[in-house]
């Protein structure tokens, strides 16, 4: 009797702590999804996008990894016309031009002390830089799913973090990161180059 107990304990440990694996969606294949996304500075004016569609995106974008599974990153998404157009006047001229049309822009910050952190004290070296990092995983999923949804975005580091912190009320417990814009193409753009392979890689 005590075995069962047991045993039944365990089961229901193990239902409750894990949520179950998406599943897997379809689309596009991966070479696809990566080989089309790309850098997009010319957005279709002319197509929106609903918060429903954001949300499908976010939700997808949180299967990303990150140290402990802290999750470090966040979102601040701007969709009305005033506050989308609030963020185009902190992401500088370049930047700013490029974005018009784009119904979406997303501010990306990861929470202090969180990734690489442990009882307050940095676990290694790289101290803050891991919550960057988990950023940088959490935005490189953003782009991927995005394409696979058929949308576009450019992630964009030139902006005024100081402004898009009053902006959206972000506390100073968060580093702010890129600004993320979302959107469809209205041509098709150019491939940069990439590094020869060599230069990147050392095999042992
Ligand atoms: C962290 C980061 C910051 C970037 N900042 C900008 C930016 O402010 N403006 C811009 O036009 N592109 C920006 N880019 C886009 C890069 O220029 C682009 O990814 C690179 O040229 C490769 O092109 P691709 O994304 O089309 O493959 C940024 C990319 C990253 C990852």
């Amino acid at each position: 009797m005590k075995q069962i107990i047991l045993l039944s304990a365990v089961l229901v440990s193990l239902f409750t702590s894990c949520t179950p694996q998406p599943a897997a969606p379809s689309g596009p294949t991966f070479d696809e999804v990566v080989t089309t996304r790309r850098s997009i500075r010319n957005y279709d004016a002319t197509k929106t996008i609903s918060e429903a569609e954001v949300r499908q995106l976010l939700t997808t974008t949180q299967e990303a990894p990150s140290w402990a599974n802290g999750q470090p990153t966040k979102y601040y998404v701007a969709m009305t016309p005033e506050k989308v157009q609030a963020v185009q006047e902190l992401i500088g001229d370049f930047n700013k031009r490029n974005v018009q049309g784009a119904p979406v822009l997303m501010v990306s910050t990861f929470e202090n002390t969180k990734s690489g952190f442990f009882n307050g004290q940095a676990t290694n070296e790289i101290g803050e830089g891991w919550g960057a990092y988990d950023n940088g995983v959490s935005n490189a999923y953003l782009v991927l799913a995005a394409r696979a949804m058929g949308f576009d975005t450019l992630i964009m580091g030139m902006r005024n973090s100081d402004a898009l912190r009053t902006l959206f009320n972000i506390p100073e417990s968060e580093t702010i990161m890129a600004v993320i814009s979302l959107g469809y193409r209205a041509a098709e753009p150019n491939r940069p180059g990439r590094r020869p392979l060599e230069e990147i890689v050392t095999f042992y």
